[in-house]
């Protein structure tokens, strides 16, 4: 009987110590998040222009991209799987990769956030009809959708989209293939229209 009883109190213990554990990784997974928000914004809500939000994007997408982030040489500007960035190389190194993964799983789980972006309307609908033809594939539901591992697109601020179209073009950062081919079809004012289309998803 005593030793049931120990037994019993063992599993509850060990019941008791992962659940602190768990509870405890929930907790220091959104105490270091919280650190981005004076640029991500609350719960990786940005309120913009040129910072992305955070809110709801896949943990894939998340991890690959700190560890890109992370993956640049301090002073370079390119390598391979490296993802250049202005302020962001920095920061990533900051953090294990248990702690991106713990961030990453944080950032996923709270719902997807679409800003109220400045956008012209015209242009999302010329852009509606580009998304549909060339980008709708790997960034379904009008770019909301996270498990496409590709970003978050919907109501994301249309200066950081900007930007980061800039970059993949010049080639400073890596194009997916499948998308190259389908953004090489466009000219430069199809490419802002479908940017604005996105901006204009909420
Ligand atoms: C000082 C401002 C600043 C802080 C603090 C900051 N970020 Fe960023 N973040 C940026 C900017 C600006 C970009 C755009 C890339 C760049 O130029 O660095 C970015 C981009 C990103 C991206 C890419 C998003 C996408 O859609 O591709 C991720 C992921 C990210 N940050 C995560 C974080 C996390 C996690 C933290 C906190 C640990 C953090 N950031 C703290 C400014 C910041
Ligand atoms: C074959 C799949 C595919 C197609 C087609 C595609 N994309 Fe992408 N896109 C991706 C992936 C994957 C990423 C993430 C890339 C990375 O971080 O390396 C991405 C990233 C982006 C980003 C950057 C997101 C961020 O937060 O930095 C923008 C902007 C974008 N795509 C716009 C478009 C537009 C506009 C089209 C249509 C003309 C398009 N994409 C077509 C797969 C695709």
């Amino acid at each position: 009987m005593s030793c049931n009883k120990k037994a019993l109190a063992a599993l509850i213990g060990s019941i008791f110590v992962v659940s602190a554990t768990q509870a405890m990784a929930g907790a220091s997974a959104k105490a270091m998040a919280d650190t981005c928000a004076g640029c991500h914004g609350t719960n990786g809500q940005s309120v913009g222009p040129a910072t992305p939000n955070l809110a709801g994007m896949s943990e894939g997408y998340f991890i690959e991209s700190m560890q890109g982030f992370k993956a640049l040489p301090k002073g370079a500007t390119h390598a391979e799987d490296a993802r250049p960035a202005t302020i962001m190389n920095r920061i990533a190194k900051g953090y294990s990769d248990e702690q991106i993964e713990a961030m990453g799983a944080y950032f996923a789980s709270l719902p997807v956030y679409k800003a109220k972006v400045p956008h012209d309307p015209a242009k999302a609908k010329t852009g509606a009809e580009i998304y549909d033809k060339g980008c709708a594939k790997c960034h379904d539901e009008g770019g909301a959708l996270p498990d496409d591992d590709a970003g978050i697109l919907a109501g994301q601020w249309l200066p950081w989209m900007e930007f980061s179209m800039a970059d993949f073009k010049s080639g400073h950062r890596e194009m997916p293939k499948s998308m190259k081919k389908q953004v090489n079809k466009l000219s430069d004012a199809e490419l802002a229209a479908v940017l604005h289309y996105f901006a204009s998803q909420q």
